[in-house]
């Protein structure tokens, strides 16, 4: 029988890259939800950052950890350089590209103030592309693909992802706050069908279908 601790490095770097990509869907879906006004709040945002840099530890383990196995023995530039690993070149270069995006994007939050947040929110949008290119390198690299559980958990958590990028992707109803407060009273009177009310309250919310 095969003895397991001779593979731990392997072993250690699946299981991190599992737990990588675990985090990363969470973290794209959560950032989608919240571009889409379907999830606010400050709370939202702050689990949206933490599995992010968890991520990014773990994509940072997930690579490390292949440099002490005595099979793949890929060098610190296989593990740096993209396309340089002799093992499944091109979907390890794409794992390793996806790797440097996804930190490029989500460490220069931290910097969005100097790089100016209008255009860090354009290019924060490129997450999804690192997102897509990481599943691209899981299903060419990854040995458990394979298995039923890994195939499920892609395509569970990949199908509402593209959905929710193509709703973002859709143009927005105006929001209604943003009409005036004199044509907003008017349209309320109208739907109402009658005179200004004048009542000094606020009113219930119309049905909006
Ligand atoms: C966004 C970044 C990344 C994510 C989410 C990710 C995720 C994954 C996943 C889920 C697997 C399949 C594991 C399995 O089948 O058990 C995998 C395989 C692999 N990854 Fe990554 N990875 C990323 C970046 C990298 C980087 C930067 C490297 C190299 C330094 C790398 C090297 C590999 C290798 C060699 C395999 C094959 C291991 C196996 O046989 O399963 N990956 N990756």
């Amino acid at each position: 029988m095969t003895d397991p601790a001779q593979h731990i490095w392997w072993l250690m770097s699946r299981a991190s890259g599992v737990v990588a990509l675990g985090l990363i869907t969470a973290s794209v879906a959560l950032g989608l939800l919240m571009a889409n006004k379907m999830l606010r709040g400050k709370n939202v945002a702050a689990i949206h950052e933490q599995l992010s840099i968890t991520g990014l530890v773990a994509i940072a383990v997930h690579g490390l950890t292949l440099l002490p196995d005595p099979w793949l023995h890929p060098g610190l530039a296989g593990i740096t350089v993209p396309f340089a690993m002799g093992y499944r070149t091109v979907f390890t270069g794409i794992g390793l590209l996806a790797g440097y995006l996804t930190a490029l994007l989500g460490l220069s939050f931290y910097v969005r103030r100097r790089i100016g947040p209008k255009l860090w929110r354009k290019a924060h949008r490129f997450t999804v592309l690192a997102y897509v290119m990481a599943l691209v390198h899981t299903i060419g690299a990854g040995t458990d693909m394979g298995t039923a559980w890994l195939r499920t958990f892609l395509f569970a958590t990949g199908v509402p992802i593209a959905l929710l990028f193509v709703r973002r992707l859709l143009p927005r109803k105006k929001p209604a706050a943003k009409r005036s407060a004199p044509a907003r009273d008017g349209l309320l009177d109208a739907v109402r069908g009658g005179a200004g009310s004048g009542h000094p309250h606020p009113q219930p919310d119309l049905p909006s279908g």
